[in-house]
């Protein structure tokens, strides 16, 4: 292919880090071993096995996906709907290379996805594409009507055969139920926050702490 053709890159995104790269999954996994050991969960264990009797070790059954990040613009090399008019957006440009602070709200698990939720700052949502949330709403109908940013997540991991843009639909369908009205059942009290279960193997913990994440706003080709 031409060489313009190729100068979009695959994502743009913040990228954690490495002081934070260890850190996170290490949160992640604490939160993990102590999930599939809850009485909340076993009751649900079905939602993750088929089987009710079934045990689940989370920390096997999620495989992390390389380097940490938080995707903003997915540009597939520019084949992606809107990636160059991104890519030329003079907040991108000026932003390209710059250090933030991302603030690490949540985390949630499903039987396809573990993440973490963003939630971005005004200066941060600069850099969201307008139609991030939009564009998921042939899987998650009511993501449309969800705020800008709602699907800001870090993939911490994915189960066998499930790709990383699971995570951020998975994130958009919890918080779609919390705009219905549903808040989650109670599950468990953690160190870490508070633990609610939203039906068919959903779990958010928010966290008590926000966990505070520096990241370069960059780009990624593969
Ligand atoms: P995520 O941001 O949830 O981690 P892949 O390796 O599948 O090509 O994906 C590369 C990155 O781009 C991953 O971080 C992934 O998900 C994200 N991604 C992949 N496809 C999309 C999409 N259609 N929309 C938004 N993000 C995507």
């Amino acid at each position: 292919a031409p060489l313009e053709e190729v100068t979009l890159p695959l994502f743009f995104g913040w990228f954690l880090l490495s002081s934070v790269q260890e850190k996170v999954p290490c949160t992640s996994m604490d939160f993990l071993k102590t999930l599939d050991t809850l009485e909340a969960f076993k009751k649900h264990l079905v939602d993750f096995t088929g089987k009710a009797e079934k045990e689940v070790d989370l920390e096997q059954y999620f495989k992390p996906q390389g380097a940490l990040h938080c995707t903003t613009k997915f540009c597939n090399y520019g084949k992606a709907e809107g990636a160059k008019e991104y890519a030329e957006n003079p907040a991108v440009k000026e932003s390209y290379g710059s250090a933030f602070e991302l603030s690490l709200t949540a985390l949630f698990v499903t039987p396809r996805t573990v993440g973490a939720r963003v939630s971005l700052t005004d200066e941060q949502l600069k850099l969201w594409p307008a139609d991030a949330e939009k564009e998921a709403a042939s899987v998650v109908p009511a993501a449309a009507s969800l705020p800008l940013g709602s699907r800001a997540h870090i993939t911490l991991g994915c189960a066998e055969g499930v790709e990383p843009v699971q995570t951020g639909l998975d994130l958009l369908e919890i918080l779609a139920l919390q705009q219905e009205g549903q808040e989650g059942e109670p599950a468990e009290e953690m160190e870490l926050g508070s633990l609610k279960y939203y039906g068919e193997g959903r779990w958010l913990l928010s966290l008590r702490e926000p966990v505070c994440a520096p990241a370069c706003f960059s780009s990624f080709y593969g």
